[in-house]
């Protein structure tokens, strides 16, 4: 029976080597693994004693460990459901509740926390990021991490913080090992951030990034051509359907990466200013 010590060091030495987090993008439940480990099955196979060695109790064959069945939804199902549970909140109390229902997406079995939005509900401008990260995933709460920082730095350039303003992304589970949402993802959890549009009704959105800009103007550009750009968000709200004026921008954490971009940040910031300046 390995020390505590041993334990600890081996622990270290996985986090030294970057093996910091579960990374699978579906719990394995460990309890489940096969009734005959696959190594003695193997060692039977080899050596020719399949019947008496390894042979399952039952007439069931052995398995290997089992993945817990997320969602038995096929993508087009879990989005209907998204969906349908989206448009029957009627405030922003409801469609969080909404959300932590929702079985469809299985990125909330790896996630620990639903990052839902931060800021005032009343506020005319709405930036919309990508998906939360480690940071956010353990505070429960969009841009807390190093790219919110600069964020917040953004924001603040524009007279605003998260008192005035409102921050959301539009995934609200984390996926593992902060990779990019899949369209998949993107597709089935898109009701959510459409509701969530609706029900703040904002003067402005601003589209923070290449996923979210794509996934709410359902456009092929890149960021790099879409970005400081005055466009349209359309929302297709049942009850009547409207449209925002909204303005791509770079990341924070790609200007993180290309500094030299930053000057193309600080004009598209400047510029939501005077939008939001000429509507007062
Ligand atoms: N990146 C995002 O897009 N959203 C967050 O909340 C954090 C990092």
């Amino acid at each position: 029976m390995p020390t505590q010590a041993e334990l600890l060091n081996l622990l270290r030495w996985h986090i030294d080597a970057g093996a910091d987090e579960a990374i699978g993008d579906s719990p394995t439940d460990h309890f489940k693994a096969a009734s005959v480990p696959e190594r003695m099955q193997r060692q039977a196979v080899t050596t020719g004693r399949v019947q008496a060695a390894a042979a399952p109790p039952s007439s069931e064959a052995p398995r290997r460990r089992a993945s817990v069945p997320l969602s038995l939804e096929s993508p087009a199902a879990a989005e209907g459901s998204a969906d349908q549970l989206a448009n029957a909140a009627s405030t922003l109390a409801e469609l969080r509740d909404a959300m932590q229902q929702f079985e469809g997406c299985s990125l909330k079995h790896t996630a620990m926390n639903l990052v839902f939005g931060d800021g005032n509900p009343d506020a005319d401008v709405m930036f919309i990021g990508e998906a939360p990260g480690a940071d956010e995933d353990r505070e429960g709460l969009p841009f807390v991490g190093v790219s919110g920082r600069l964020l917040d730095r953004m924001i603040a350039a524009i007279g605003m913080d998260r008192t005035s303003a409102y921050i959301t992304n539009i995934l609200p589970w984390r996926p593992p090992g902060n990779r990019k949402p899949t369209t998949n993802e993107v597709t089935i959890c898109l009701p959510f951030i459409r509701r969530h549009i609706e029900l703040m009704a904002p003067r402005v959105l601003v589209l923070v990034g290449g996923t979210s800009a794509s996934a709410l103007l359902g456009r092929s550009e890149g960021i790099t051509k879409l970005r400081g750009r005055w466009l349209v968000y359309r929302s297709d709200d049942p009850g009547g359907g409207f449209e925002i004026p909204c303005m791509p921008i770079y990341h924070p954490a790609y200007l993180l990466r290309q500094s030299a971009l930053k000057r193309d940040a600080w004009r598209d910031i400047l510029a939501i200013q005077e939008r939001l300046q000429s509507m007062e």
